[in-house]
């Protein structure tokens, strides 16, 4: 986090910062912590550096300390690229947040595209696609005419996709994951968007997919309102979740866990039928199962003022 990727603009304070990294890497936090302050006396203004110190202090169990670091991080920098709120937030018993900061995920993953793919496939045995395409053919999917890929990321989704829809779109919040996914060829439409923050959009997509990007978001009802309001009458809406026990949780990955009745509740009210929900396994973390479930839902026999107006139209 700190050193080359995020330098303080003072050279002194990084060579010290990185004397701090040797240090925490060698396992003496109390010297790395008095190294790095010290780094921070000569560059007060440095984000990175206060993210950092406040690691530090968390990793030697200091969290009265950890805190002071990273609420100085959100001073100098409101847009939170390192996620210094969800951090604060994971000292609450309570998680306040309701989305990842956009800056922060955006950066996240514009450094990790270029390794996404190894990392996430190879290493951590990510099965999203997998999953996903098994489930919608047991619902009963066979083919769309729109299909409409929300974090896309690299492209894996689409790779399974492309072959069973006609036109096929993916949004993304990271340029360095678009990037990615436009090397492979497959989308007819790439867009840099914030699913945070979308507009309303019309009715054409039989086919909207989520795979492992709804642990980026905390509350799913503005999301999973919005693909409600995008689908065609027959569409079908299919994401994946991690498990949690509360309604949505925060954990100390910093991704987000939803329950399944959450989860059933938020497509019910958005109108969603015929939900079905299928328990998986989506991929390692630190060598362990992370159990996820896969999600179906269709906007079959679901009506809305809309629809009764007769605006839902699919355009030719
Ligand atoms: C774990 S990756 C999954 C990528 C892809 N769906 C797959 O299955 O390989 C999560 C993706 O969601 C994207 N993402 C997370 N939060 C987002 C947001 N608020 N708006 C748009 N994209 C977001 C990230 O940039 C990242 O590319």
């Amino acid at each position: 986090m700190v050193g080359k990727p995020f330098p303080s603009g003072n050279p002194q304070a990084d060579r010290r910062a990185g004397y701090a990294e040797t240090m925490a890497y060698l396992g003496d936090l109390s010297v790395a912590i008095e190294v790095l302050a010290g780094a921070l006396d000569l560059a007060p203004d440095w984000a990175a550096g206060w993210f950092r110190l406040g690691e530090y202090h968390e990793s030697a169990n200091a969290m009265e300390e950890a805190t002071q670091a990273w609420r100085r991080v959100l001073e100098l920098d409101p847009e939170d690229p390192f996620g210094a709120g969800l951090k604060l937030d994971l000292q609450r018993d309570v998680p306040v947040a309701e989305m990842m900061p956009a800056a922060y995920v955006e950066m996240l993953f514009d450094q990790y595209a270029p390794r996404f793919e190894t990392s996430l496939v190879q290493r951590l045995e990510y099965r999203g696609p997998e999953l996903m395409m098994q489930a919608l053919r047991e619902a009963g999917f066979s083919g769309a005419r729109r299909a409409l890929d929300l974090g896309c990321g690299t492209g894996l989704m689409g790779v399974a996709l492309r072959g069973v829809c006609d036109w096929l779109g993916g949004y993304d919040i990271s340029a360095g994951m678009l990037e990615e996914a436009e090397a492979k060829g497959i989308y007819d439409l790439l867009e840099k968007q914030d699913l945070g923050q979308m507009a309303p959009g019309a009715p054409v997509h039989d086919l909207i997919v989520a795979a492992d990007v709804f642990i980026y978001m905390g509350a799913l009802e503005q999301i999973v309102g919005w693909c409600a309001g995008a689908l065609s009458p027959q569409g079908r809406f299919a994401f994946t979740v991690e498990c949690g026990a509360r309604a949505v949780e925060l954990r100390e990955t910093r991704r987000f866990a939803h329950s399944q009745d959450y989860v059933r509740e938020v497509l019910r009210q958005a109108g969603f039928r015929d939900v079905r929900l299928r328990a998986c396994v989506l991929r390692q973390d630190r060598g362990q199962d992370i159990h996820g479930v896969c999600v179906v839902a269709s906007r079959q026999g679901a009506t809305t003022a809309r629809d009764r107006d007769g605006e839902a139209q699919v355009p030719a």
